[in-house]
């Protein structure tokens, strides 16, 4: 018989659970073989176990057979140690580990199980590349810091989550992940259909549908912390596969799930950071926004707030500025302190980074004593001009003032990037401060000029503002929705509306969007027959969980706080997903590959 290899063995404390208060105490702890060290003859090995450090000492005074156990230790081989907890001598203190005043004095060891050497030491530098800790997840998970700790604390998030919602008598319902499509502007994943050939189910870009037809149902407040899959270009803040909150309620407004709503966000970070954030949340408009800060997730931290100055340039003779004006653009300007901390050759590479938002260039002046313009474009602008624009934008002597000249579209892109930009190069950007800001008042509808139609600029289930519904038909650019966004630090962590509870008005929206009768019956027919059997008004919002733990965590991206994340390229490195099927497998489907790559 194989004997079990824990023997009968009990761990009797966590590492970071012995403190001086334990010195003489016999103690088992269990885990992972981390650093060594030889001092004269002196074996010392940190364990690792999932609270953290604890260094056992293996003597050859004490015990010859447990001393040339330790010296066989390799990294990463698994262990129980028995031993007696003793203060550590002076000179070994170490006051940056929780268990830097004791060691234990090791008289016996068992080898649980072997590793092979790991393709990169588990401490705390990062290694090499992402792409190797993500190969090795289990093994990057193992380190302390870093992802493992990440998902610690989103465990403690999701509960605190949890406890929050259901105190307010939220009810955790699970909705199908095997449904038909849930537009929410991304692509749809499809997973194909043995039973019914030729047919495929769409994974859910997010249970909207289902948590409206529950408050159909009258369960009146749903939640769920869920699975949720786009088809998208991914970047550092979004994943294929994510999670969201998702929150549903009947017979409130917007006052009343904003109130909520900042409960629980002030709650976690007063549990997570020991931040108490002020309540309510600020609120601004979506044109306010766009007008101030260029995008509609204001990074609030920092002002760096834009000016439009098209009034100013109307006539003016600079070809750049005049032409856009007249194409119905505007030019806006972006005022820069302390300017001299921008090169000539930062200020000239502005334009390729104006390229990414598809802007032609950014134009720009230092201002001198008394105002004078340092600038290619001075000579093209009258000294009205100039001095105009300085009153407009503030400008002091040493500033260096920023303009783009394009559609509002495009400048707003360029100009709110770009303040997000040369505030984080120039460190104008508080570490350690949260500013969260409701984004209220969208536009129902943006109009598309490649497919020359309207698109849903939140999704077609948001309610339009009562007093813009006759609006609908007759000028829809002009129709609000009562959409909200929750912005944090320059990042939509959660967005939501009010919806439609009228079959009527869905149907309308629908045709504004293009959908025909036929198409919407097709598609949401059920949806629109739910709407005729008593709909209780109904609203309400998602949160990006994923995004809120990467601020949470100061993450990079929100890769570090997902235990098996996906590559930009939406592969998992350690499965190999996705991965080709067999000929049989496509064949039960059904499916032939048109094309291999
Ligand atoms: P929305 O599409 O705004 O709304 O999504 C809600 C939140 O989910 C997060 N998010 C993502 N996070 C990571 N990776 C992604 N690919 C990704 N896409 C979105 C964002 C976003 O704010 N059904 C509506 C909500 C509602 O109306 O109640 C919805 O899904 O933080
Ligand atoms: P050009 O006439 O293209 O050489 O541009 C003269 C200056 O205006 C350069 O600094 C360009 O980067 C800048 N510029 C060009 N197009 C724009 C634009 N659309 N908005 C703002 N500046 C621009």
């Amino acid at each position: 018989m194989i004997p079990d290899p824990l023997d009968g063995w009990e761990r009797t404390h966590l590492s970071t659970d012995i403190t001086e208060a334990d010195v003489d105490t016999r103690v088992v702890v269990m885990g992972w073989a981390f650093r060594r060290r030889d001092h004269g003859g002196v074996i010392f090995i940190d364990l690792r176990d999932r609270n953290g450090l604890v260094q056992l000492v293996f003597n050859p005074e004490h015990s010859e057979e447990s001393h040339s156990k330790g010296h066989a230790l390799r990294p990463e081989w698994v262990l129980a140690a028995r031993g007696v907890v003793r203060p550590r001598p002076d000179e070994s203190l170490n006051p940056d580990m929780a268990t830097g005043a004791i060691e234990i004095f090791v008289d016996e060891v068992k080898i649980l199980n072997r590793s092979d050497p790991p393709p990169f030491p588990l401490d705390d530098e990062l290694p090499p590349t992402e792409a190797t800790r993500l190969r090795y997840r289990y093994l990057d998970l193992r380190r302390l810091g870093g992802a493992r700790d990440n998902l610690l604390v989103r465990h403690r998030v999701i509960s605190i989550i949890r406890n929050f919602l259901n105190n307010e008598g939220f009810v955790d319902i699970e909705t199908p992940f095997l449904t038909t499509s849930t537009p929410e502007g991304a692509r749809d994943y499809l997973v194909p259909s043995r039973i019914q050939p030729g047919c495929f189910y769409a994974l859910p870009q997010s249970p909207q549908i289902f948590k409206q037809l529950l408050m159909v149902a009258g369960f009146e407040r749903y939640y769920q912390i869920v699975r949720c899959f786009r088809d998208e270009d991914l970047r550092a803040d979004r994943q294929p596969e994510f999670t969201q909150l998702d929150v549903e309620t009947s017979f409130i407004e917007e006052k009343r799930l904003f109130d909520i709503v900042e409960r629980m966000v002030t709650g976690i970070f007063s549990e997570i950071l020991q931040i108490d954030l002020p309540r309510p949340f600020a609120v601004l408009s979506y044109h306010e926004a766009i007008a101030r800060y260029g995008l509609d997730k204001p990074d609030l931290r920092f002002g760096m707030e834009l000016s439009e100055v098209s009034e100013i340039l109307k006539e003016t003779g600079f070809g750049v500025f005049r032409s856009a004006i007249e194409a119905g653009g505007i030019v806006k300007a972006l005022k820069v302190q302390d300017g001299e901390r921008l090169s000539r050759k930062d200020l000239d590479d502005l334009r390729d980074f104006a390229a990414i938002y598809r802007g032609k260039g950014v134009a720009y002046t230092r201002i001198k004593d008394g105002g004078e313009w340092q600038s290619p474009i001075a000579k093209f602008l009258s000294a009205a001009e100039r001095s105009a624009i300085n009153q407009r934008t503030d400008a002091r002597p040493g500033d260096v003032v920023l303009f783009a000249a394009d559609s509002p579209q495009v400048v707003n892109d360029v100009l709110g990037n770009l303040r997000n930009h040369l505030a984080d190069k120039l460190g104008e950007i508080p570490q350690g401060e949260y500013k969260l800001v409701w984004i209220t008042d969208f536009p129902m509808f943006e109009y598309n000029e490649d497919e020359k139609r309207f698109n849903a600029m939140h999704h077609p289930f948001t309610s339009p503002r009562e007093e813009d519904l006759p609006l609908l038909e007759a000028d829809p650019s002009r129709v609000r929705a009562r959409a909200y966004d929750l912005v944090l630090n320059g990042a939509e962590i959660g967005g939501g509306s009010i919806r439609i509870h009228r079959s009527d008005v869905q149907e309308r929206v629908f045709s504004v969007l293009g959908i025909g009768p036929e198409e919407a019956q097709e598609k949401f027919g059920f949806l629109i027959e739910a709407l005729r059997y008593g709909a209780p008004p109904h609203g309400g919002i998602a949160f990006g969980v994923d995004r809120i733990l990467a601020i949470l965590t100061g993450a990079e991206s929100i890769r570090e706080v997902i235990a098996f994340p996906k590559t930009q390229r939406a592969v998992c490195p350690l499965t190999g997903a996705p991965t080709p099927v067999t000929t049989e497998q496509l064949k039960d489907l059904g499916l032939r590959i048109a094309a291999k790559k």
